[in-house]
């Protein structure tokens, strides 16, 4: 596997609606591999794979959650919004870096007691003098990310953005792999998942697919005292069937479900009983539009220490393109 361009994307600094970094590192990988390639009005990455049959959109989002800065106070200390999804327990202490590569840490106020805790007690501290140092580096209103380093530990890999770097990667692989594809393929790398699917929406409106494949994390039930779940790292490649934001559309788990067993894909399924992904805003789009997601199990989600099994990308790649290469009857 590719682990030199999965870091490239991993440690590349891109949340919601600023994805340009990661967009110019996918399209310069992808160009010469597809038909047309394009930015659309949200920062979508929309590349064109002309082929035989119906329209398959697959979705991949670039953005990764972040930090926007909102208020800077006398004493130089930056209080921020969340973009996407953070507990605050999590937060305290990690650090942050902005595409400048100014880096921050985050600090609490003094709480009574630790179940005080909340987003608004907390603070970035970038170690500056005071309000006028600190406006130096920062304004209201620029974002950041935790810190992305990327580490290989033997079979898996262990960095805060392989959601959803890992979709984008897993599609990007599929699409150097593929011999002959059964249909017409859209690869979208979608903007703004993480603030509720706003990239797909658009992209799956302006295509009009036939159908919607997504490709994205999930959780995994095996550490200690998780809630039962179906899908667990080293579990295969994750065939989704329902989460928040969709019921996967029985046509395209079929299709999943036999590509997997003629390809002797090791797979498993996914039900996951919070968040959704991408194919959730493809598959309402116009007048509907069956969809399902391959998803890869990892550990520790939305923390800076997100972990998946390398042997699970492998399987995801294999099936997704035994998945376009096969057609739907
Ligand atoms: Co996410
Ligand atoms: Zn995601």
């Amino acid at each position: 596997m590719n682990i030199e361009f999965l870091k490239k994307l991993c440690v590349a600094n891109g949340t919601s609606g600023h994805e340009h970094a990661i967009s110019e590192i996918i399209r310069d990988e992808i160009k010469d591999l597809v038909d047309d390639v394009k930015t659309d009005a949200l920062g979508n990455l929309i590349a064109h794979k002309k082929g035989p049959g119906k329209k398959m959109m697959l979705a991949g989002h670039m953005d990764q959650i972040g930090l926007m800065i909102t208020h800077i106070d006398e004493e130089g200390f930056l209080r921020f919004a969340p973009i996407g999804g953070f507990s605050p327990t999590v937060l305290l202490s990690q650090r942050f870096v902005f595409p400048s590569g100014l880096v921050g840490v985050v600090g609490c106020e003094r709480l009574d007691k630790p179940a005080d805790i909340a987003i608004g007690k907390l603070y970035l501290d970038i170690g500056a003098k005071d309000e006028e140092a600190a406006k130096k580096l920062v304004k209201v209103g620029d974002v950041c990310v935790y810190v992305n380093p990327f580490a290989v530990n033997g079979d898996v890999v262990v960095t805060p953005a392989l959601d959803d770097r890992i979709g984008c990667f897993i599609m990007i692989e599929a699409l150097k792999k593929i011999k002959k594809s059964a249909f017409d393929l859209y690869f979208v790398f979608t903007s703004q998942e993480e603030v509720g699917l706003r990239g797909a929406k658009t992209s799956a409106y302006s295509i009009d697919p036939d159908y919607g494949l997504a490709f994205d994390v999930t959780a995994s039930g095996d550490t200690p005292k998780s809630l039962p779940m179906p899908m667990k790292m080293y579990g295969g490649a994750a065939i989704k069937l329902k989460d928040n934001s969709v019921i996967c559309h029985p046509t395209i788990v079929k299709h999943l479900e036999k590509c997997a067993e003629e390809g002797k894909i090791k797979y498993q399924y996914e039900i996951l009983e919070m968040g959704g992904t991408d194919s959730g805003a493809i598959h309402v789009s116009r007048g509907g539009v069956p969809s399902g997601v391959i998803s890869i199990a990892s550990r520790h989600i939305h923390t800076p220490n997100e972990m998946c099994a390398i042997s699970d990308i492998e399987a995801c790649i294999a099936l997704t393109v035994k998945a376009l290469e096969t057609e739907i009857k």
